[in-house]
């Protein structure tokens, strides 16, 4: 379980063109903020420390802090990251910010050659929780090629890829539609994945649970798992008596601000350590 997380203020954030079928104006940027601080404060709650990485002005999506870099450990070579490159131009400044942030603390660089293609980090890769594997997804942000020269690097250091390829415009992003409870549970949102991708997500999990439609378009398996507790945007009987299931205790963080950008809790945060 990480110990740490990143967070990037949401200072200079707003919705300026349109990247996803959720993003509308107009953001209200006193309620960011405070929902930006009830999030830290949550995270903190749980027994994470929170970093946090100075916003840059004109990068109005660098508070999405999961989308810059792919952040890792390998027993060899230590604490690594995988820059991204982002789809959307007004966001390819970001990533070095996040990429000069991890230099500075120690993390190796494990830079791809992805020209022509596109990465989007933890938004369409996320470790299973005891990292014996990964789960990287292409469709709407990260393309095929991306993630096969991602897959590529991560076999070279022993890390097996599975790849998913995603199909409902709404779940543009793998961590919108999959997040992984534990080692054996997964919440899903099965109408996101393509005819055969759906069996090979559902072959990895003892425990494949269910968000309908309409939760997972309200984010809610865009939750961050920490220390037995489950940060959600929102609750609804079924989440609750699948989180039970699982021994976790639901939190709920409005996150409504940067939902009108197509992110919640989880898009929100790097986990560090
Ligand atoms: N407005 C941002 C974008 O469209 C939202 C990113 C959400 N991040 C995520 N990990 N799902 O790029």
């Amino acid at each position: 379980m990480p110990k740490s997380v990143l967070l990037c203020p949401p200072t200079f954030f707003d919705v300026t063109e349109p990247k996803n079928p959720y993003m509308r104006l107009p953001i209200d940027h006193v309620r960011a903020q405070h929902q930006w601080e009830n999030l830290r404060h949550a995270l903190e709650q749980s027994g994470l420390k929170v970093e946090t990485i100075d916003p840059v002005k004109g990068l109005e999506d660098m508070v999405f802090a999961a989308n810059q870099v792919f952040v890792g450990h390998h027993d060899k070579i230590g604490k690594f990251i995988v820059p991204s490159r982002m789809r959307f131009p007004s966001r390819h400044k970001e990533v070095a910010f996040f990429v000069e942030w991890f230099r500075q603390r120690g993390y190796k660089i494990i830079e791809l050659d992805l020209a022509g293609e596109y990465l989007e980090g933890h938004g369409d890769l996320l470790w299973h929780p005891d990292h014996s594997k990964i789960w990287a997804a292409y469709g709407f942000r990260s393309t095929p090629g991306g993630v096969e020269k991602f897959a590529r690097a991560m076999q070279d250091l022993g890390f097996p890829v599975v790849t998913l390829q995603l199909v409902d415009e709404f779940c543009y992003h793998l961590d919108t539609c999959l997040c992984p409870l534990n080692n054996e549970a997964a919440l899903i949102y099965p109408g996101a994945y393509s005819p055969e991708s759906l069996p090979k997500l559902r072959a990895g999990w003892k425990r494949v649970h269910e968000l309908t439609r309409e939760e997972a378009h309200q984010f809610l398996g865009n939750g961050i798992v920490t220390n037995g507790r489950y940060i959600t945007p929102h609750l609804t009987d079924n989440l609750a008596a699948i989180l039970d299931k699982e021994g976790l205790q639901p939190v709920v963080v409005d996150t409504s601000e940067f939902e009108k950008s197509g992110g919640s809790a989880f898009c929100m945060k790097a986990f560090l350590e």
